[in-house]
């Protein structure tokens, strides 16, 4: 039997949080596919296409099991498109819980098939989120303990790019 599993997210950027619950994941399943929502509602950083290239360049050691696609809708939809019967998420603190529960259950209601399973960042990224990474760079932070080194870098020209125009 093949377990396959998504990881959904935003990832405006991909953080080292994530990248470390996706190196994580990629060990108990056999395909992973990491989903990328397209919400430009949210007027993200870096559109979807970008954050999936991003991506692809993060986890491209972590063998052609992992892959990455963006994806409109339900995050259930995604999944059962790719035929998955998990949904990964990482918790970094109790803070995080709330919300995951209630996502969780959402998404179990929609579709009893699907479990989500949970996996625990580690430690040393436990504070680690897109948005802080985001407002450290903004003003000159260094985010290189926050952010993976091509994420890093594409942050700082699209700042850059940004305070040009
Ligand atoms: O990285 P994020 O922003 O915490 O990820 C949240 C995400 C994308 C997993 C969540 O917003 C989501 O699943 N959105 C798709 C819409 C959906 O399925 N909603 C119902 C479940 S809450």
């Amino acid at each position: 039997m093949t377990r396959t599993a998504v990881f959904p997210g935003s990832f405006d950027p991909m953080t080292n949080a994530h990248l470390d619950v996706a190196r994580r994941a990629s060990g108990l399943f056999d395909r992973l596919i990491i989903g990328v929502l397209n919400n430009p509602k949210k007027e993200p950083m870096f559109d979807a296409d970008e954050r999936v290239a991003l991506i692809e360049r993060c986890v491209a050691d972590l063998g052609g099991h992992v892959s990455v696609d963006a994806f409109d809708g339900l995050t259930v939809d995604f999944a059962r498109r790719h035929g998955a019967g998990f949904i990964v998420r990482g918790l970094r603190a109790v803070s995080d819980f709330e919300a995951e529960l209630q996502m969780a259950l959402t998404n179990r209601k929609l579709a009893p098939e699907i479990d989500t399973t949970f996996l625990m960042t580690a430690l040393e990224h436990g504070y680690v989120s897109s948005s802080l990474a985001k407002e450290v760079a903004r003003f000159g932070g260094d985010v290189t303990a926050m952010l993976p080194g091509p994420v890093a870098t594409a942050l700082g020209e699209r700042l850059r790019t940004k305070a040009r125009v």
